[in-house]
This record gives structure tokens, sequence and C-alpha cells, in this order.
């Protein structure tokens, strides 16, 4: 039987093992995924199931992404580029990190039917997923990304590696055709971002990396002022559908039944 995990601190809200063990189910796999919360102490150890065959894939939530990576033998280059890794494997003896988050949010963004390519992209947020967002951005030929976050410093960081951003002070609010929300202002119920949708106009793309709670204010404003709203969610499931991918070298479905499993 094969193993699979998600690692994060905490871990018992992640939905990847429902997802995950829906697939092995339909598709008859002798395998099991499970969740487990760990220390950074613990990694090293972890890594070494792997090389050993006890776990034979593994994902990797908030807060351990970059944390993992010295324990590992080689990146792909995605999870290189965004010093992010999301998913593990081993390949030829080899204990390799990969970043699915890339791959989930182009696809959630294609399925949607959004042409990035000549947009100007406001992104907010420079925490653990917004490298994956801008390599996605940078992939798809958006014109411009524009980054703003409250801690000023880290977007001067993440522009040391994506020389394309450019940086604007948290609050300014400058015309986009596309906004993000990758911090996690929106997760509480009474948590909301400063913005002036009066002044935003309308036609525009509001997404939200948040799939939980389904709707956040962020998207709930964004809709009533006449623009397009998209959470987090199938970016989520894309995500889990490409680690799937390479761990079973089959591509599993996306139906009804998944959707509702992330709920
Ligand atoms: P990490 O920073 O550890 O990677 P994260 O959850 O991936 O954590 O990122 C949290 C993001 O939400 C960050 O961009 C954070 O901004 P700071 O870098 O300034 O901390 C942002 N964030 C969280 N709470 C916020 C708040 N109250 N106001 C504005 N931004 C907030």
């Amino acid at each position: 039987m094969k193993n699979f995990l998600v690692i994060g601190n905490p871990i018992e809200h992640s939905l990847s093992p429902k997802l995950h063990n829906y697939w092995i189910k339909i598709n008859n796999l002798n395998a099991i995924y499970n969740k487990k919360k760990l220390e950074i102490s613990e990694l090293e150890i972890l890594i070494k199931d792997v090389r050993e065959r006890k776990i034979h894939g593994i994902n990797v939530t908030v807060p351990f992404k970059n944390n993992i990576i010295p324990f590992l033998d080689k990146l792909s280059s995605e999870a290189e580029k965004t010093q992010s890794v999301n998913t593990i494997y081993l390949k030829d003896d080899i204990v390799v990190g990969h970043n699915t988050d890339i791959e989930g949010f182009e696809l959630a963004i294609k399925n949607i039917k959004y042409d990035v390519s000549g947009k100007k992209v406001l992104l907010l947020g420079a925490g653990g997923v917004s490298p994956s967002i801008i390599l996605a951005l940078s992939k798809m030929r958006a014109n411009k990304i524009l980054i703003s976050n409250r801690t000023q410093s880290k977007a001067e960081n993440l522009k040391k590696t994506f020389k394309e951003i450019e940086i604007v002070e948290w609050g300014a609010i400058p015309n986009f055709d596309m906004i993000i929300n990758a911090t996690s202002l929106g997760l509480k119920d009474n948590e909301n971002i400063n913005i002036d949708y009066s002044k935003v106009g309308s036609g525009k793309l509001f997404y939200d990396v948040i799939y939980n709670p389904s709707e956040t204010k962020f998207l709930k404003s964004a809709k009533k002022t006449g623009n397009k709203g998209e959470n987090g969610k199938k970016m989520f499931i894309y995500q889990a559908q490409a680690s799937f991918k390479i761990w079973n070298s089959l591509e599993p479905t996306i139906d009804e039944k998944v959707m509702e499993l992330v709920n």
C-alpha cells in the first residue's frame, strides 16, 4: 500500500485528504492519504522516510513550503524559482521538490476563460503563495504585475527574484484589470481589505486565493460593483490534481463530486 501525506502546522482544516482519498478510491488504487501536524525539527526525519520508500508522496503546506527545501535532493525549476515546494516525490532514488501551485493558479484562470495576456494585475500580499502567482502571471504574459504588501520589505525581496514586478504602497489602489488577494485577510469573518470600490470601475476580475469562506468581503464587494469574482477553490483542486498525477501517473477527474468535497 502506498502512503501519502500532507504536512503543515496547523493541519486540521486541510481538505487535501478528502480530495486525494476520493481520487484513490474511484481509481481503485491501493493507497492512503493522511494529514500530519509537524514541528520544523521533524522535517529531516520525514524526508528520510521518503528516501526509504515508507512514504510515497508528500504535500507541503503552511508554514513549511520553504523550510523543507534544505532536506531535499533536487528542486524542479518552478520550485527553485519560487523557493516554494508543495509536492515531494522520489525519482531514481532522488527526493524531488516541485511546486504545483503555479499550475493550479494557471489552470484555474484558464478554466474561467480569463485571458491574462496584456493585462495589468495588482497583487495584494507578499507571503507564501505570492511567488507562485507571480510566476504563473508572467508565464501567462501579464503586461504589468504590481505588488502591494503591508510590509514593503517583503515585496522588495520578491522583486530581487522577479525583476518584472513593480511595487506600490500598501493602501494605494492604482488602475488595474485584475486584482488578486494573496493576503490572509478575509479568512476571518470580520476582516476586510481597505479598497474604495466606488473608484475601481467595473468589468474587472477580482480573484481571492481564499476559498473558505467561499465568498470573502473582497469578492462580495467586487460583485456588487459590477466586477467578476473568483475564489481559490479551483486553484486548490488543480494543484492537488497535478500532485496526484505526478505520484500515480494518472490524471484524476474533476467532477461535481470533487467540487462538492471542497466546501
Ligand atoms: P507568511 O508571511 O508567513 O508567508 P502568509 O499567510 O503566506 O504568511 O502571508 C500572509 C500575507 O497576508 C502577507 O502578505 C501579510 O502581510 P505582511 O507581509 O505585512 O505580514 C498579509 N497580511 C496578514 N494580515 C494582514 C493585515 N492585517 N493587514 C495587511 N496584510 C496582512
